[in-house]
C-alpha cells in the first residue's frame, strides 16, 4: 500500500532540523509547532437544481509574530486540516525568508470546484468569506489565490467583504483584477521568481546559464508562467504535465502553442505537436532532464519515486511537492532543491506590493514592481545561500534557519502574553 504523507508533520521534521542547526532552546521554537488560530466552517449552498449541498472549508492562522497573517485560498476535493495547517505554517516561514512584515494563514474548500456550474462557485465563494469574515481583514489576514482559485474569485472575496462592511475595502484580498485594485505584476508573480531563483542557482552550480532542459509538473498560474519566462530565458522545456497528464520533447516543447491550448481548453488533454509523445505524471518526475520544476500539489516526490529522479537540480515552484524522506534520497544522489519557501515567495511579495499600493490608494509602475521583486529574490538567495555555505546545510534547511531565526528573535521581543 503506498505511504500516506502528513505534510504538518513534514513541515514539524524541518522546523526540528534547523531549529538544532540554530542552536535553540525548545521553549525558543515551542510556539512555531502550533497554529494560533484554526477556523472550520460549513458552507451551506443552494446548487442550481434547488437542493441543498453544505462544503467543508477552513481558515488557519499559524502566526502574527512579524504581522498580519497572509495566505492563499485553495478549492480541492482532497484537502484537509493538516495540508491547510501545513501550508500556513509554510506561509509563516515564507514572508520571515523573503523579509515581509507578514505572518503565515491559509484557507481551503473541500470541492471540486469542475463539478459546480460558475453560479455555485460565486455562491461557495461568497458563504466562505461570510464565515471566516470575523478572522479576516486588511489588519488581521488577507487571502489570496491558490490552487483552483483566481483573480475572479479574489473579487467576489473582496465583494462580500465590502457589501458587509457598506464600504469598498480592496485590501481584505490580494491576486485581486487590476481593475477593482489589483497589482500589475501580480499574475506572474510567482513564476517570475521561479524563473530569478533557477538563474540564481544555475549561477551558482556552474550549470549553463540557458538551453538546460526543463520539465514543469502543473501548468497553472505558478507551472505556466514558470514554463513560459524559463522558455524565454532560452531554456528548452522538455516536458510538462497536468492533472489530465504530460507530454516529453526532448527537442523542447512549443511553450506558446502550450498556453494558448490550455487558456482555451483548461487542460492538456487532446494537445499534440510534431516529436512530442504522452507521459504520466509519475513519467515527468523521472524524465530525462536537468531541471524539475514541479509547481502543482504537495508530495508529488516521494520515498517511492525519488529514486528515479534524473535532475540535477528541483526548484520547488508549488508548496510542499517534495517529502522529507524522499530529500534525504535526492541529496544522496547529489540532486540541489531550492525549496518553496524560498522558490515560489514571489507570489506573496508581489501581493505585499498590492496590500501597500492598496492602503495607500495609489499605484506602482509595472517595471517598478518587478525590479523590486527581482532584488528581493536575489538579495533572499543570496541570504540564504550564506547560511548554506557556513553551515554546510541543505538550501532547505538554511532557508527554516533564515526564516526561525527571524521570528525566534521577534517573539523574544514580544515576550509571551499574558
Ligand atoms: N498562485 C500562487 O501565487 C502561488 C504562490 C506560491 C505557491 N503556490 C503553489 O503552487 C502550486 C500550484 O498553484 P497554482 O496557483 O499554480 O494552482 P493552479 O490551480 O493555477 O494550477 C495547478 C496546476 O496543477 C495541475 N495539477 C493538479 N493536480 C495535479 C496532479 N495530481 N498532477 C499533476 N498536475 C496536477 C493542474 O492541472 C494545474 O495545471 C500549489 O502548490 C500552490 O500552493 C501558488
Amino acid at each position: 500500500m503506498a505511504k500516506t504523507y502528513n505534510p504538518y508533520d513534514n513541515m514539524l521534521q524541518v522546523l526540528e532540523s534547523a531549529a538544532q542547526k540554530l542552536g535553540l532552546k525548545p521553549s525558543d521554537y515551542e510556539t512555531l509547532k502550533f497554529p494560533e488560530r484554526e477556523l472550520k466552517v460549513s458552507i451551506p449552498i443552494r446548487m442550481d437544481d434547488g437542493s441543498i449541498k453544505v462544503f467543508e472549508g477552513y481558515r488557519v492562522q499559524h502566526s502574527s509574530t512579524l504581522g498580519p497573517c497572509k495566505g492563499g485560498i485553495r478549492y480541492h476535493q482532497e484537502v484537509d486540516i493538516d495540508e491547510v495547517k501545513a501550508l500556513a505554517a509554510w506561509m509563516t516561514f515564507k514572508c520571515a525568508v523573503v523579509n515581509l512584515p507578514y505572518g503565515g494563514a491559509k484557507g481551503a474548500v473541500k470541492v471540486d470546484p469542475g463539478k459546480l456550474s460558475h453560479a455555485e462557485l460565486e455562491r461557495v465563494t461568497r458563504r466562505f468569506t461570510a464565515a471566516i469574515l470575523p478572522i479576516i481583514g486588511p489588519e488581521k489576514d488577507i487571502p489570496a489565490p491558490d490552487v483552483n482559485t483566481n483573480a475572479e474569485i479574489m473579487g467576489w472575496i473582496m465583494d462580500t467583504y465590502s457589501m458587509l462592511h457598506g464600504y469598498a475595502i480592496p485590501s481584505v484580498v490580494t491576486g485581486k483584477s487590476i481593475e477593482i485594485g489589483g497589482s500589475l505584476g501580480r499574475a506572474e508573480a510567482t513564476g517570475r521568481g521561479v524563473s530569478i531563483v533557477t538563474q540564481e542557482i544555475l549561477k551558482y552550480l556552474g550549470m549553463p546559464e540557458t538551453g538546460v532542459k526543463i520539465a514543469v509538473q502543473g501548468l497553472g498560474n505558478v507551472g505556466g508562467i514558470s514554463a513560459k519566462l524559463l522558455h524565454e530565458n532560452g531554456h528548452k522545456i522538455v516536458a510538462v504535465s497536468d492533472v489530465s497528464g504530460g507530454l516529453y520533447n526532448p527537442a523542447g516543447l512549443n511553450v506558446p502553442a502550450l498556453r494558448a491550448y490550455i487558456e482555451k481548453n483548461r487542460t492538456l488533454e487532446g494537445y499534440s505537436e510534431p516529436g512530442a509523445r504522452n507521459i504520466t505524471n509519475g513519467e515527468l518526475i523521472g524524465c530525462e532532464c536537468d531541471v524539475l520544476v514541479p509547481c502543482a500539489l504537495q508530495n508529488q516526490i516521494t520515498s517511492a519515486n525519488a529514486a528515479s529522479v534524473q535532475a540535477k537540480l528541483i526548484v520547488e515552484g508549488a508548496n510542499g511537492p517534495t517529502a522529507v524522506d524522499a530529500d534525504e534520497i535526492l541529496s544522496k544522489k547529489g540532486i540541489t532543491i531550492v525549496p518553496d519557501i524560498l522558490a515560489n515567495a514571489g507570489g506573496v511579495v508581489v501581493s505585499y506590493f498590492e496590500w501597500v499600493q492598496n492602503i495607500q490608494e495609489l499605484t506602482w509602475e509595472e517595471d517598478q514592481i518587478n525590479a523590486t521583486l527581482k532584488k528581493i529574490m536575489v538579495r533572499s538567495f543570496g541570504q540564504v545561500l550564506e547560511i548554506v555555505k557556513e553551515h554546510r546545510v541543505s538550501f532547505r534547511v538554511a532557508a527554516y534557519m533564515l526564516a526561525i531565526g527571524k521570528l525566534v528573535r521577534a517573539k523574544k521581543i514580544r515576550g509571551v502574553f499574558p
